[in-house]
């Protein structure tokens, strides 16, 4: 019945083909054809409200007489979760949980269908777990492993290993779960398109029947969807718009920590960050997030200092790390991982000529411990004393942290939350933090067991940081193992 339906629409220009063209013949732009469906043979779509099904037409009401709704949330009864959802699941909602193949998007959702079901299974709901990915019997596997299949919330999940839309927005119906998890949106395929699972027209055909569905009856809607090398999300990025929330599960794969951030939220923040650890038995959340990113030395070496970082309300310490060698010939390479290579360009500029680090002709290379990534201006300081470090070979005093948006000028700028950053810091047994001389009328906050150290420039930021020229420290706990032979000699510029 439904394949003579299938159109190819140009995205840019809207013409429709019978079969697909690498170019539109309307517009001329390339790779731009999607398979689409046409719900009216007869061409020309109804507006939604004519549609069974869909709303009643609705009429405008003045702002200040519309009802306060209450979100319902569903809590999923994992706090790191809930945290960065902002409270629950919101019924009639759609999330897309991204992340790179095998980094934990599965585990996570079966482990959130099983607190979900405990505290559900109450009031009778359900959550149903639909998988084009895996075998029922493979999720059972993986269930046991997490230890979730005894007890009551095994009972509470139903599992179909299905990945045609129409059937499971069918077994939705009649289940009528509260929470439905579709593992993935790439592996969806409808019926009626004949282009394969993971295609754009695929997708957002499947995305759309799931939205469809989730507004019709009231259910939580999860979508997995992974996501391509360069951090995007595979297929198309309508789906982004398309949802409610987008939620991208990152780590580095060998590597166990696992953050889950909000990169948008109809519902709350954008701005909390969850952390986790994959153990033998599924995610774990951590007690201490804060001291997951930093690594013990041994012997203190140049390179590495701890960044007092701030995740949306949550203080995180995390080192950072440099290594500078002089460059064989041809360009320098810089490398980052973890942190902007935009800002490490810059830093090494401002380095140069403002504060007397010269590494123009140096290999750079920085990263943060741990894997995490971290984008905030904050950042800046200490990227640029590890820089500082590494190149004049000299290791940050012991139990030293820092903070600190740099300017071109070699200028340093405050940063928000600098008291909770501190006293997060002298928690963890820090004793000196560097940060930006306040402004004008403001000044410092006080936090009992730390030295605050305020630095107007980088230059004096460096002083504040670096062991004394020829003092080498004999013992710390803080340091980095980055000192890979005789490093470069930065001095050459000297300051
Ligand atoms: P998975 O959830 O399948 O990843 P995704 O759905 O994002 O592709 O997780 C796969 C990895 O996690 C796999 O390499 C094994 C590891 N893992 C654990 O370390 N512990 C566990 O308890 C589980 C279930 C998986
Ligand atoms: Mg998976």
């Amino acid at each position: 019945m439904a394949r003579s339906q299938s159109r190819y629409v140009c995205q840019s220009c809207g013409e429709a083909f019978l079969r697909w063209e690498g170019q539109c013949r309307g517009c001329g732009a390339w790779n731009s054809l999607v398979e689409t469906l046409v719900r009216e043979p007869a061409g020309g779509r109804q507006p939604r409200s004519a549609q069974p099904g869909a709303a009643r037409p609705v009429q405008p009401v003045p702002l200040g007489s519309i009802d306060e709704d209450p979100l319902a949330r569903l809590p999923v009864g994992i706090g790191e979760f809930d945290r960065v959802l902002g409270g629950g699941l919101v019924p009639g909602s759609i999330i897309l949980v991204g992340g790179e193949p095998g980094i934990g998007k599965s585990t996570l959702l079966l482990q959130a269908a099983a607190t979900l079901a405990g505290s559900l299974a109450a009031n009778g709901g359900r959550v149903l777990y639909a998988t084009g990915e895996e075998s029922a019997a493979q999720v059972r596997l993986r269930a046991a492993r997490l230890g979730i299949l005894a007890g009551p919330s095994a009972a509470g999940i139903a599992v179909v290993a299905e990945a045609e839309v129409g059937r499971v927005v069918e077994h939705a119906r009649t289940e009528r779960p509260s929470v439905l998890v579709v593992d993935s949106i790439q592996t969806a395929t409808v019926d009626a398109l004949d282009g394969p699972a993971g295609s754009v027209g695929q997708v957002r055909e499947s995305a759309y029947r799931l939205m469809e569905l989730a507004k019709d009856e009231g259910i939580a809607v999860v979508l997995v969807g992974h996501v391509t090398k360069d951090g995007s999300l595979a297929g198309p990025k309508t789906l982004e718009h398309l949802v409610d929330v987008v939620l991208a599960l990152e780590g580095e794969r060998y590597a166990a920590l696992r953050l889950l951030r909000a990169a948008k939220n109809r519902f709350g923040s954008t701005e909390e960050v969850g952390v986790f650890e994959m153990g033998e038995f599924g995610l774990r959340e951590l007690a201490d997030p804060a001291r997951a990113f930093l690594v013990e030395h041994a012997t203190p070496a140049p390179g590495s200092i701890v960044a007092l970082t701030l995740e949306g309300s949550r203080p995180l310490l995390v080192e950072v790390q440099a290594l500078t060698a002089p460059a064989g010939y041809g360009t320098p390479r810089r490398t980052a991982s973890g942190l902007d290579p935009n800002r490490l360009a810059l830093l090494i500029a401002v380095l140069g000529r403002r504060a007397g680090v010269g590494l123009a002709g140096h290999d750079v290379y920085a990263n943060l411990a741990g894997g995490l990534t971290v984008d905030e201006p904050g950042l800046d300081l200490p990227l640029a004393l590890a820089l500082a470090s590494s190149g004049r070979d000299r290791p940050v005093r012991v139990a030293t942290v820092a903070v600190g948006e740099v300017g071109l000028l070699g200028e340093l700028r405050a940063v928000s939350g600098l008291e909770r950053r501190l006293r997060e810091a002298a928690r963890l047994g820090f004793g000196r933090a560097i940060v930006p001389a306040p402004g004008r009328g403001q000044s410092l906050p006080a936090v009992a067991g730390i030295e605050v150290i305020e630095a107007a420039t980088l230059r004096e930021a460096i002083e504040a940081a670096l062991v004394p020229a020829g003092a080498p420290e004999p013992r710390s706990g803080r340091g980095a193992e980055a000192a890979l032979g005789t490093d470069d000699v930065g001095r050459a510029t000297g300051s």
